[in-house]
């Protein structure tokens, strides 16, 4: 309102003073002075309705409509026509000109289709620019694919549009492209969805590879948490069935880094599952090939015996834990353990670090542990029946030994003494877990390890 006010209060100032000199002194201004004058006072004027003008239409029509601001684009343009107009008829009109606005028209007619032509492309762009400007189709962070380039939008010129891709390089499109070529826009925060392709053997039941891989990609870092990943069957090939993987991303310059990380999980996964990577096969073997021999297993015996709690177990016993052992690779940020599932194993870690974390209130998680070789987890819902207290992340590369219910029933059989160390591990974790989940613990730990105790023995029916 200002920006009308200020100049409207001018002007009537400016009014009244060449009105009173009209009255007192009408001999003041000669004829000249007084025709400039009145310009002046028209030209303060015009200012007052071009400002007028432009606040109706984009600070309440405009905004009532469309519901945002108006582009600042469309203001300077129509100010610019309108001051146009006004120059014209006051420079006709008041300062007298017979003829002479008709010429000054016709003039600027005439080098306006010269600067017209001679601007030609940069006028479409300036176009161009200003039909983005209203319509909006995308906004600054916005992803956009144009001529096969993703990159996100980092500035909407009159001329231009820039975008920055992956990269970290810059592309420039001047805005008549923008506007005329198809434009595929992945907005910020929006769920855009993506599509990967990933190979997998046909001896393979689709449904274990399905159920494995959504797993894994739903863990991942920046695959939206809204929307459930979908794994499918996507066709079948010459060697291998084509698995489409479905995910949803908020920010899509984030694909590539997804899709490296998926199709890294996938590596381990296979790997775990002992599932070979489908390749073409060409050629035809026909001559018999020895199986090569097995490879030499790492020294698992050894971190057996730095694992505190099996101390009490004799040789055999370790020996037997270490056999029946499943030996599992997982990749740096995978997660083995979700909390809520139900679990009836407990790893041992052989290699590499993991986080125990639970989720905080305010939507993060929280790290209540960080397990190094020779640790165990898993154990809680193991031996209780209970689901998983807390989610198991691997912080780097982790190889770990799976020791599953059976194994260990036969040696609670024999070891009271492990169930005792084992329920006072677990009191003491959680313990922990209620600390962190600011739930207040009923018991003292020598209850709670006595209360986990007898669970044990019940669900292992121990005496
Ligand atoms: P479980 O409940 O089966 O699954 C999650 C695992 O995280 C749990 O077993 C423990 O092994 C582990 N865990 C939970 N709390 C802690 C803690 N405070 N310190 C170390 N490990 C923990």
């Amino acid at each position: 309102m200002k920006r009308i006010t200020l100049p409207l209060t001018i002007s009537v100032v400016l009014l009244l003073a060449y009105g009173a000199v009209r009255l007192f002194l009408p001999n003041l201004l000669g004829e000249a002075a007084d025709k400039y004058v009145r310009a002046v006072l028209l030209l303060g004027f015009s200012v007052v309705v071009v400002r007028a003008v432009s606040f109706v239409l984009f600070d309440i029509v405009f905004q009532k409509r469309k519901g945002r601001e108006a582009p600042a684009l469309l203001r300077v343009l129509l100010s610019t026509v309108l001051y146009s107009i006004f120059i014209v008829v006051i420079y006709k009109v008041v300062l007298g000109d017979k003829g002479g606005g008709l010429e000054l028209i016709a003039t600027s007619t005439v080098v306006s289709v010269v600067i017209g032509l001679a601007l030609q492309d940069t006028l479409g762009n300036f176009f161009a620019g200003l039909a983005i400007h209203i319509e909006q189709p995308f906004h600054i962070l916005d992803s956009i694919k144009i001529d096969n380039m993703i990159g996100r939008v980092e500035a909407v010129s009159w001329r231009t549009t820039t975008i920055r891709t992956n990269n970290n390089t810059t592309v420039i499109f001047p805005n008549s492209r923008v506007a005329r070529d198809p434009l595929e826009v992945f907005r910020f925060n929006n769920l855009n969805r993506h599509i990967l392709l990933v190979p997998a053997p046909y001896d393979i039941p689709p449904q274990k590879v399905i159920s494995s891989i959504r797993d894994a990609v739903a863990s991942i870092q920046n695959v939206a948490s809204e929307k459930t990943p979908i794994v499918r069957i996507g066709s079948f090939a010459d060697s291998s069935i084509i698995y489409e993987i479905l995910y949803w991303t908020k920010d899509y310059m984030w694909v590539p880094d997804i899709d490296a990380q998926i199709r890294q999980h996938v590596w381990y996964i296979y790997r775990r599952s002992e599932i070979d990577i489908p390749f073409p096969v060409r050629h035809v073997l026909l001559e018999q090939q020895e199986r090569p021999a097995r490879r030499e297993l790492p020294d698992y015996g050894s971190v057996i015996e730095s694992v505190e709690i099996f101390a009490p177990l004799s040789a055999d016993e370790k020996h037997a834990v270490v056999r029946s052992a499943v030996r599992s690779v997982f990749a740096p940020g995978e997660l083995i353990l979700r909390r809520g599932e139900a679990g009836d194993s407990m790893f041992v870690l052989y290699r590499g670090n993991v986080e125990v974390r639970l989720p905080s209130r305010d939507g993060n998680v929280q790290q209540v542990a960080e397990l190094k070789p020779g640790s165990f987890f898993g154990e809680m819902a193991l031996l209780t029946g209970e689901p998983r207290n807390a989610d198991v992340v691997t912080l780097s590369e982790v190889e770990t030994l799976e020791i599953r219910k059976a194994v260990l029933q036969e040696i609670l059989d024999n070891n009271e003494e492990l169930a005792g160390a084992l329920s006072r591990i677990i009191a003491e974790r959680q313990m922990r877990l209620d600390e962190y989940s600011k739930t207040m613990p009923e018991q003292d730990r020598q209850e709670k390890a006595k209360n986990i105790l007898r669970r044990i023995k019940r669900f292992f029916s121990l005496n």
